[in-house]
Order: structure tokens, then C-alpha cells, then sequence
């Protein structure tokens, strides 16, 4: 059984097909309205999350299937105990395809070992999310015409950002990729990421406390917030929170054509005032996520039907 737990699950032309399913959906969505007529998602959030559920239900929603799940691990039997693999046994039993979401590094892989239907990783702890990284090359995709040659900073917490983590990974399999790492020596980028990902794959890359410093190099911007649910002690959280913030006055050496992501949800890290700059790309990610999601949801039931 099929299921997507890390972004390198997919090849690199799987990945280019779904991108180009999706930009398709987003050509002629009525094509696909009924492409999982009586078919369910069930979306088990053991964690908060606005956009991964929302845009997994509204993409099985706009291809014609159905929706169930939790929210929160205390709506679910976990809070009585059960395990992970329970869990998605017994949800096996009502849906045809599982979206999980967990604060533990693996729990979505105990899942798809367990399951009888595909699992799909809605992100664990600070280690995977495969599917924001769908949306992110989607978007860069979209923006930039193209996925290679592209020089790309991320700025904030490397350390926990799962989104950073997924997103080097995937971005390593294209040709002429350069990463810039901007974050406080505290949330530098894990030296795992550096040595199997950047350094195995030969990707040039600069680590730096300076975004103003870099900025003019960059293609696009990854900002992402410091996770304050990752941190051991809120006095750390408290210094290291505001470490970047993005204001107008600082994309003033940026390129022209420059793309600004997020992952979202933001918390100081971009000021709202760059919401009116042409360059941000964030809330046109949060839209990208739907349609990779609905792209990615008819793949893995097209394979599990074979
Ligand atoms: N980007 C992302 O994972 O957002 P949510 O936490 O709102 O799902």
C-alpha cells in the first residue's frame, strides 16, 4: 500500500506530475468534481492545524468525496490510551485514505505499517511534512516558472522547522540549487539535514545570522516561525522569538523578482505591511496546498486501487 511519509517518498517526476495535475485542476476544476465520488478521507489531527486539515477536506470535498475526523488527540480514544496503530486499524474500517498529523518524529510511519489504506504524513513532530513541501514547490513552480537554478534562503528556526527540513530535502534533487541558512546560532539548520542533505548531495550552501546581508542574492525567501511548542523552556522561546522580523524597509535590496513564502501560520516574523508587496507569496501557498492535496489524494487511491 502506497502512503507518503517523507517528501523522497516521490520521485522527482512524480513529483513534477502531480505539480502538473494540479496546475490542471487549477485550469479546469470541473474536470475533476467527481474524481472521488464516494470515497473518504478520514483526517486524524493529533496536533492544531488550520490549513493542512482544512485544505485536505476541502480537496476531497472538490473531488466529489467525503470527509470524517478528529481535531484533537482528546476528541479521539487516544485520550484513553490507544495506540497509533489501534487507531488507524480500526480507522481503516470507515475511510479509504488516511491525512495524520502527530507531535511524535514517526508516528505517521507506524501508521502506514499498520493501515490498510494509504497514510499520508499531515506532519510529524519537527521532523516531515511532505505535503506543505508539495505546496511550496507547487508555488515556487507557479511563481518562478521553474524549479532549478534558483537561489533559496530560509530564515528563522531551521532547527524544528519541519517544513525547512522536507523542503531542502526535495529541493536537493533539482539542478543548481543554492540554500542560504539565516537563523540564530540556537536554531541552526540540524547538522543530520546539513551532512545527508546538502553536503550528499553536493548543494552549495551559507549559513549566516544576517537576512539583510544575504538578501540581494536570494530568489526566494523562506520565512518560518520559531516553534514555540519544539522548545524545552519558555525563557528561550521568549529571546529567540523575534529574532526576524520582515518589514518593507528590508526587502529594499531584495531582488524584483522575489518570491516570499511561508508555511504559515505566522506569528511576528512577517510584518502584515508586506502583505501589499507584490512578492509575497504566502497566501498563494495556503490555495497551491489544495489543489497538490487534491492532486495528491486521486494518486495514491488511483494505486491502491491496482
Ligand atoms: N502550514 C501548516 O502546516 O499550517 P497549519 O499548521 O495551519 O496546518
Amino acid at each position: 500500500m502506497r502512503s507518503l511519509i517523507n517528501i523522497l517518498d516521490l520521485s522527482v517526476e512524480e513529483i513534477d506530475e502531480l505539480i502538473a495535475v494540479a496546475n490542471d485542476i487549477i485550469a479546469d476544476p470541473d474536470k475533476y468534481a467527481e474524481a472521488c465520488k464516494r470515497k473518504k478521507l478520514a483526517t486524524l489531527f493529533f496536533e492544531p492545524s488550520t490549513r493542512t486539515r482544512l485544505s485536505f477536506e476541502a480537496a476531497m470535498l472538490e473531488l466529489g468525496g467525503s470527509v470524517l475526523g478528529f481535531s484533537e488527540a482528546t476528541s479521539s480514544s487516544a485520550a484513553k490510551g490507544e495506540s497509533v496503530a489501534d487507531t488507524v486499524r480500526a480507522v481503516s474500517c470507515y475511510a479509504d485514505i488516511i491525512a495524520m498529523r502527530h507531535p511524535k518524529e514517526g508516528a505517521p510511519y507506524v501508521a502506514a505499517m499498520n493501515a490498510t489504506v494509504p497514510v499520508i504524513n499531515a506532519g510529524d513532530g519537527g521532523h516531515n511534512h511532505p505535503t506543505q513541501t508539495l505546496t511550496d514547490l507547487l508555488t515556487i513552480q507557479r511563481e518562478k516558472g521553474t524549479l532549478n537554478n534558483l537561489t533559496v534562503g530560509f530564515c528563522g528556526d531551521l532547527k524544528f522547522g519541519r517544513t525547512v527540513h522536507s523542503l531542502i530535502s526535495a529541493l536537493s534533487r533539482y539542478t543548481g540549487i543554492k540554500v542560504v541558512l539565516v537563523s540564530p546560532e540556537e536554531l541552526k539548520l540540524p547538522s543530520y539535514v546539513k551532512k545527508d542533505v546538502l553536503q550528499q548531495n553536493n548543494i552549495p550552501y551559507v549559513q549566516t545570522t544576517s537576512l539583510e546581508e544575504v538578501m540581494p542574492e536570494l530568489d526566494a525567501l523562506y520565512m518560518t516561525r520559531v516553534q514555540r511548542e519544539r522548545f524545552f523552556n519558555e525563557e528561550d522561546y521568549l529571546r529567540l522569538k523575534d529574532s526576524y522580523i520582515l518589514e518593507p524597509r528590508k526587502l529594499e535590496n531584495a531582488k524584483k523578482d522575489l518570491i516570499i513564502m511561508h508555511p504559515l501560520p505566522r506569528v511576528n516574523e512577517i510584518s502584515v505591511a508586506v502583505d501589499k508587496d507584490p512578492r509575497a507569496a504566502y497566501f498563494k501557498q495556503v490555495l497551491n496546498g489544495k489543489y497538490i492535496r487534491m492532486a495528491l489524494i486521486m494518486k495514491l487511491l488511483e494505486e491502491a486501487k491496482a
